[in-house]
């Protein structure tokens, strides 16, 4: 479980490193709602008999996002970007995935994660306190490269890959289970970066993405990694060596969603809301991200989620 840190400790480390703004997202404050619709492909009821895996279209609501704490941040600078996805289940519950560029977490616990973000906070010091922190992370530090390439500017929300980075297990209809990795890899081919993004408008991206839709759907393939005998269901920092990797839907982006968040309504992307046939495992960073998560919507809204978080 999480340790004894607090959801505001974790917001107040997110402050100093210049997030929590009011009225925003603490983390991802910078994003666009999307809708769009979730088609399974057969080989995913093999693995999971949750409803929505189960081949019929459900539909989604889909958030891109830059990873910033900061809403005024332009689509230009480096940083993580996110994926966040809610389908509906035929009863009408939701359950969600939430994806970023990185394919690997920066700390093993949330603890970690908030010593990364102190030693990130601006000021002359960051530097040293960065490759302090480097320093005595060798892990981190291995995974400079991978983590590089996820904070690059990307050409277009639409050709960048997403991870989950937790494990989930998926229970399948005869009771067999396996742990998980997701991915979402675009259909229109995967870019890097995107030479003259740092020259274009502070919201190239969302521009970017809505020309897009114009002209027809934008697609993700949803992949699932199968964690191999001695891949770590608990941390999300190691990489994984399992190779087998299925294809379980596609995501299909059709346009912008032009109902949600008005009038005090609240959508909250909570990967702990898990169905049957998928539980969330016990990475201590996936349990702490509903608290945080709890805390931020807290402060952006002022409202006690209650009932509406998934069950810890
Ligand atoms: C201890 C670790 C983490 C903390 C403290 C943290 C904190 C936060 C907070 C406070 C928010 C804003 C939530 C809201 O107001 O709805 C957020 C959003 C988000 N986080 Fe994390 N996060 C953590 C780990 C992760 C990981 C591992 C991923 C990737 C798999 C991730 C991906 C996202 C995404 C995609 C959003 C935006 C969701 C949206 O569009 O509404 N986070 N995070």
């Amino acid at each position: 479980m999480a340790g004894s840190l607090s959801p505001d400790d974790a917001i107040e480390a997110i402050r100093s490193a210049g997030g929590a703004r009011p009225g925003c997202r603490a983390l991802h404050a910078k994003g666009t709602l999307y809708r769009g619709t979730f088609t399974a492909t057969p080989e995913a009821a093999r693995l999971s008999r949750a409803p929505h895996l189960d081949g019929s279209t459900v539909p989604a609501l889909i958030r891109f996002s830059n990873g910033s704490g900061n809403p005024e941040q332009p689509d230009g600078a480096p940083g993580v970007r996110g994926l966040a996805v809610k389908f509906t289940l035929p009863d009408g519950a939701t359950t969600d995935v939430s994806t970023q560029t990185a394919r690997l977490f920066v700390a093993s616990t949330p603890e970690g994660f908030i010593d990364v973000l102190t030693a990130m906070r601006p000021g002359l010091l960051q530097p040293l306190r960065m490759a302090r922190h480097l320093l005595t992370h060798p892990r981190l530090f291995a995974a400079l490269p991978v983590l590089r390439d996820a904070n690059t500017v990307p050409a277009s929300y639409a050709t960048t890959e997403y991870h989950g980075l937790h494990a989930f297990r998926w229970v399948g209809a005869d009771g067999n289970a396996r742990f998980v990795r997701y991915h979402l890899v675009p259909a229109a081919g995967a870019k890097v970066s995107g030479p003259a993004a740092h020259s274009e408008s502070p919201d190239f991206l969302t521009d970017e993405l809505d020309a897009r839709l114009a002209r027809g759907p934008v697609r993700f393939d949803f992949r699932v990694q199968i964690a191999g005998p001695q891949d770590s269901t608990v941390d999300p920092s190691a990489p994984w060596q399992g190779t087998q990797v299925v294809t379980v839907g596609t995501l299909e982006v059709t346009g912008l969603d032009t109902e949600r968040e008005h009038g005090g309504d609240i959508v909250v992307f909570d990967p702990m809301r898990v169905t049957d046939g998928i539980e969330a495992s016990d990475d201590p960073v996936l349990r702490f991200r509903t608290l945080a998560y709890s805390a931020s919507v807290k402060l952006r809204t002022g409202v006690d989620r209650g009932a509406q978080a998934p069950p810890v």
